[in-house]
């Protein structure tokens, strides 16, 4: 019977049987149902090639042409979405409750902030490749001067906001300045090059509210994904939302790590591919037999992946097979970082994904993985007239030499 003729009248369950339908279709949330009624399309898929080849509808709240994207695993977690910046004019005026990151996929502009009660906009300019935030709550507003189109790609902490209070007029409306966050200081949206250790993990950030080209960006080294990894974590605008910007070296690829969705990698340079498994799958899933159950992302300049796409905790493992090197930023919504994850104060806890399984952590290193990702990795490369930087001793066993960083933690 359709659910809508029984919920009139509640019938308590006979002995021997349970309560409620036992089985039904999730309903939309707040944010789900917020996105649809807005007229753009919402994009749901484990990733795409590139954003570039995402179909764009008319925006009326916006004012130019957009769609959302919600990649699998990160419902309620965060939201994502491109909006175009017409040639010779502008985006609406917004502001919103939600923290919102920016990344310039194509075209040139500028950015108007200001917060209620400033006398003077702030304006900086952007090409492709920025990353800026937006400061909480600031008004805004996004210009394109130039007569060709700009693309935004926009990470935003919308679908928290929205799940908790369900009312748009509430998140657009209401007038509040995060002084703390931002005051309209002048040198607010000037990048900084400085980096110094992040207060809890220890690993190399920057704190700067606008990075004008992440493409190009020096990136200091990490080592932890693989031998000669570089990263940088920007602490951008007083936000919660966590990203980072991370390069594996041409001819090497990472190590598989495991865990529960959030994370969305963004192509920024080369281009190259994603495998992600469940971790019932077990390390070895093509040497199981049960390569059909993997999930795979090709993507270029601008492609995206979600590495954990379902729920429980997944195995993700990214290779770059171009002459440029596999350049990612990783987008995390609000405090799904191993150091702002909600827990016991004081506990402790690692950096989970830069230690070996066998030594308690989360990660296959390359002496353990499905033999089947190097062969396939290596053909890739040759069929690009490109070879292997992996070292054949990595394969062997534990390193000995430090040659491999991550596999001695
Ligand atoms: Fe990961």
């Amino acid at each position: 019977m359709p659910h809508d003729e029984v919920s009139k009248h509640w019938h308590e369950p006979k002995a021997g049987e349970n309560a409620g339908f036992g089985k039904f279709p999730r309903p939309a949330m707040p944010y789900d149902r917020f996105m649809e009624a807005e007229g753009v399309p919402v994009y749901r898929s484990i990733g795409c090639r590139t954003v570039l080849d995402l179909p764009l509808a008319p925006w009326k709240r916006q004012g130019g042409r957009g769609t959302y994207i919600q990649l699998y695993g990160t419902e309620g977690l965060w939201g994502m979405y491109v909006v175009e910046v017409p040639a010779g004019g502008a985006l609406n005026i917004e502001r919103h409750l939600y923290e919102k990151n920016v990344l310039v996929v194509e075209g040139r502009g500028s950015t108007e902030v200001w917060q209620e009660g400033q006398a003077k906009k702030q304006t900086f300019e952007w090409q492709k490749g920025s990353l800026f935030s937006v400061p909480l709550n600031a008004f805004h507003r996004f210009v394109n001067a130039t007569n060709s189109p700009a693309l935004l790609l926009c990470g935003t902490t919308a679908p928290n906001i929205f799940n908790l209070v369900d009312n748009p007029h509430f998140v657009f409306n209401t007038p509040y300045n995060f002084s703390e966050r931002y005051a309209g200081t002048e040198d607010y949206f000037k990048p900084s090059d400085d980096v110094e250790p992040d207060p809890v993990r220890g690993l190399a950030m920057r704190r700067t509210n606008f990075i004008p080209d992440v493409i190009a960006t020096e990136l200091p080294l990490d080592n932890r994904r693989s031998p000669g990894y570089r990263r940088i974590e920007p602490y951008m605008a007083g936000q919660r939302f966590y990203l980072w910007i991370g390069q594996h070296e041409t001819g090497r690829y990472s190590k598989a790590h495991k865990h529960a969705s959030a994370a969305i990698l963004i192509c920024l340079k080369g281009k190259g591919y994603t495998y992600t498994w469940p971790e019932q799958l077990g390390e070895r899933p093509w040497e199981a037999g049960k390569a059909l159950h993997v999930q795979r992302q090709d993507y270029e300049f601008g492609g995206m992946v979600s590495a954990a796409p379902m729920s429980g905790d997944w195995f993700h493992q990214h290779f770059g097979v171009s002459r440029d090197p596999l350049r990612l930023t990783a987008w995390f919504g609000a405090n799904n970082s191993r150091a702002r994850k909600p827990g016991l104060p004081g506990e402790k806890t690692s950096d989970m994904g830069a230690i070996d399984i066998k030594k308690g952590g989360s990660a296959i290193p390359y002496h353990e993985e499905d033999p089947y990702l190097r062969k396939e990795f290596e053909k890739y490369l040759a069929e690009d007239g490109a070879k292997t930087r992996m070292e054949p001793k990595w394969y062997e066993g534990p390193s000995t030499d430090g040659s491999e960083p991550g596999n001695d933690f």
